[in-house]
């Protein structure tokens, strides 16, 4: 089955915001990181389902670091795109913003890669449509997304013989 290729801008999440409370810190008063990873993943899972129409898991996820924190009463704020399609799986590009909006400033704290699968009931892969970037941020991912594909598959390989 052949399925039509989607533009990014098809399954795009733009400023998903989430406040963070007191439950949501860590011993040093921070938000806790797995907090924010996991509501990462909620967000990106989303764009991978709107790309595929279909259920999606998650593969991997490449590289996160925190590369500042976020406080108390912050606002998280994740932007979220299918970089690449393949056959059956997508990387999906994920930044993270911490607002202070009684400031009206943002910074930058997490930028992370994580990889989808599109699966039926029986959680086979499935085919997804190709994307078609549009502008040149979007083909500039598209390009990167195949690197770090090739290092992905890399290390999946080396782990899988590590096991055998
Ligand atoms: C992800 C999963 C469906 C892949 O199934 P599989 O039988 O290994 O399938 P394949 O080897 O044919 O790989 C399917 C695709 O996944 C990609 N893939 C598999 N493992 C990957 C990994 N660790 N990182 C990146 N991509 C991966 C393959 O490159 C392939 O992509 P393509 O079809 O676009 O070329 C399977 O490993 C799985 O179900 N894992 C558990 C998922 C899970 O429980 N996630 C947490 C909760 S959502």
């Amino acid at each position: 089955m052949t399925v039509q290729a989607k533009p990014v801008s098809a399954s795009r999440i733009d400023n998903h915001v989430y406040k963070i409370f007191p439950n949501d810190l860590n011993a040093r008063k921070t938000a806790f990181g797995g907090m924010i990873m996991s509501i990462a993943d909620r967000v990106a899972v989303v764009a991978a389902e709107r790309h595929s129409g279909n259920v999606c898991v998650t593969a991997s996820v490449d590289s996160w670091h925190f590369v500042a924190p976020a406080k108390e009463n912050d606002t998280l704020v994740f932007s979220v795109s299918v970089n690449r399609a393949w056959t059956s799986s997508m990387e999906i590009g994920v930044r993270v913003d911490a607002e202070n909006s009684y400031e009206n400033t943002r910074k930058h704290i997490v930028s992370a890669y994580f990889t989808f699968v599109a699966v039926d009931d029986d959680g086979k892969p499935l085919p997804v449509p190709a994307l078609l970037p549009e502008n040149e941020r979007e083909k500039q991912r598209f390009e990167a997304a195949e690197i770090r594909r090739q290092a992905r598959l890399n290390t999946r390989e080396s782990l899988k013989r590590f096991k055998a």
